[in-house]
């Protein structure tokens, strides 16, 4: 692929050096301007003249070639027009010829990116509230990694806390182990809500899981038996979710793995003098910088979240030397990730400023059933099948006879789901909507998917042999196919930007208008015909369009059938 941008910057004879000035040129807004867009008001500055009269001098001076055939000044700015049909050809050309992975790269290599997501906690359900952050997560580790990044998937499980010791005693006294493997992890936490509602009638109970959730920290066989059991039944029900969306992980270790790696971090702070005492409790001060204290000791002796993610992110640095950690964690934990990142910089760790809050927004369902007040959890699981089973109903609607239509049913259904919390900066609330997530005309995974499997339709009606044929580059020399093929064009520098911003949304933004470039694209131009020298032009654009799409949808964690 030719660099435009050098190419241009060794155009324009003005006194900046030649990095800044392939900096400042860019992809024009509007094709009818022109390709690449240089603007003249850095050097008004420097050169005492206005852009304009600046631009009008430059352009004069442009030699235009083979490759940029035109330029003019417009209103301070120097437009570029490139040889179209070579920038159509080429672009076509890297595409096809990375084989599937257009957009990756090695700017990553040698370093490492820890992303924590998910996380999910030991004997609660998994619920709509999770999507963002393993859909974020999970994302953002494809997206990593395309750029040859080392990247870390990692699940700090909520597996401490008193709540255990409660949990165990209410499994002893009510509970049954037939019922938790047949029920799961619906069972463990109705013994849980039971043990809360006995419990003021019955003192005794708050002392007996005071007593167990000690035996659990001691080591006790039993105590940690029945926390193991109650491990694996919430963990085989969230694996099955993971593995119908994609998701995978490289460590689980959470809260409980920092059960003994907590009292170096401490004992540095209080050597460095950070911590006080305030009613008993340890803390570090953080007014001096706007923020409540941090809680890290109790009056008890026992540590919190904030110790164990003190101690996580000390380990984390030492096993992985990552050169960013990342957590995707709803907004609702800003303080406490703000007030963490700083006790860590106080203490003098400079990689501190390594550590990023990936937040974003809230999931409510548009029939308002996710109010966690009113206790009515709705599952992830029964979200992904509801998904699923109206998609069939769509797919049997469309396609009656297509081949596989279960596993498409899955692959646009869960699809459906996961773009849902892709598709927005993810900062934005969202209110879920099933007939919204799944129409296939709207600005969605199934729109996506389906546009992919058009093109591969294409294909297979052009045949095998059609690509042989020499290409007739004035076929795709069109404002439609310009516009297709530069935002395919784009496509690499929307992978990097998604993950400099950790945006995956970045991505699904430009697949969008990817898909719709095609379908325009599509309209105007005939892919099948008898002319096979223009036929083999535009198959290449189609087949080019297959390839960024199931591309981008993979790095988002969706699958792209090939019929739909
Ligand atoms: N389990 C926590 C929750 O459900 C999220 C943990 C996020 N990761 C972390 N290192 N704090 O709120």
């Amino acid at each position: 692929m030719l660099n435009y941008k050098k190419l241009i910057a060794d155009k324009i004879d003005a006194p900046l050096d030649k990095t800044e000035l392939e900096s400042l040129v860019s992809p024009a807004a509007d094709d009818s301007f022109g390709d690449f867009a240089f603007p003249c008001f850095k050097l008004a500055r420097v050169m005492r003249q206005s852009p304009v009269q600046i631009a009008e001098k430059l352009a004069a001076a442009v030699q235009t070639d083979e490759h940029i055939v035109k330029v003019q000044a417009v209103n301070g700015y120097l437009n570029f027009f490139v040889n179209r049909a070579e920038y159509v050809s080429d672009v076509v050309n890297d595409v096809l010829s990375a084989n599937g992975l257009y957009g990756n790269s090695d700017m990553g290599v040698g370093k490492t990116v820890c992303i924590d997501y998910s996380s999910v906690n030991i004997c609660k359900s998994f619920h709509i509230g999770h999507l963002s952050t393993t859909a974020i997560g999970s994302a953002l580790y494809k997206i990593y990694a395309a750029l040859g990044y080392k990247v870390v998937g990692i699940n700090h499980l909520g597996d401490y806390g008193t709540q255990f010791g409660k949990m165990i005693v209410a499994f002893k006294l009510w509970g049954d182990r037939a019922k938790a493997e047949s029920d799961g992890v619906k069972e463990l936490q109705s013994l849980y809500v039971r043990f809360h509602k006995e419990e003021p009638d019955h003192p005794e109970l708050t002392e007996q899981a005071r007593e167990w959730f000690a035996r659990i920290e001691k080591g006790d066989a039993e105590a940690l038996e029945l926390f193991e059991f109650f491990k694996k039944i919430t963990l085989d029900e969230v694996k099955t979710v993971y593995d119908r969306l994609n998701v995978k992980f490289d460590s689980w270790n959470g809260e409980s793995f920092f059960n003994d790696k907590m009292d170096k971090p401490l004992q540095l702070l209080r050597d460095k003098g950070l911590i006080t005492e305030s009613q008993g409790a340890q803390v570090v001060e953080l007014e001096d910088y706007g923020m409540p204290p941090c809680l890290l000791v109790k009056s008890d002796g026992s540590s919190l979240y904030a110790t164990r993610d003190i101690a996580a992110a000390v380990w984390r640095k030492q096993e992985y030397d990552f050169d960013k950690c990342l957590y995707v964690v709803a907004y609702q934990q800003n303080l406490h990730f703000k007030q963490f990142f700083k006790v860590l910089e106080l203490a003098g760790f400079e990689w501190a400023k390594d550590l990023v809050h990936v937040a974003f927004g809230m999931v409510s369902l548009e029939d308002g059933a996710m109010s966690t007040r009113k206790g009515n959890v709705v599952l992830l699981k029964d979200v992904l099948d509801k998904a699923v089973s109206k998609a069939r109903d769509i797919i049997a609607d469309k396609n009656p006879d297509l081949d596989g239509r279960d596993k498409v049913a899955e692959q646009v259904g869960v699809g459906a789901v996961l773009f849902s919390a892709l598709e927005n900066s993810r900062i934005k609330d969202i209110v879920f909507s099933y007939d919204r997530v799944l129409n296939f005309d709207g600005e969605t995974a199934p729109y996506l998917q389906y546009t992919c499997a058009r093109c591969n339709s294409i294909l297979e009606k052009a045949g095998a042999g059609a690509y042989e044929a020499e290409a007739d580059a004035s076929a795709v020399d069109n404002p439609e196919t310009l516009r297709l093929v530069k935002l395919i064009g784009s496509f690499p520098q929307a992978v990097k930007d998604a993950a400099a911003k950790y945006e995956p949304s970045v991505i699904s933004a430009l697949l969008i208008d990817i898909a719709q470039a095609f379908n325009r694209f599509y309209i105007e131009h005939r892919v099948i015909s008898d002319n096979a020298a223009e036929q083999s032009a535009r198959l290449r654009v189609v087949r080019a369009t297959a390839s960024v799409l199931k591309r981008g949808l993979a790095l988002l964690g969706i699958d792209a059938p090939e019929k739909m």
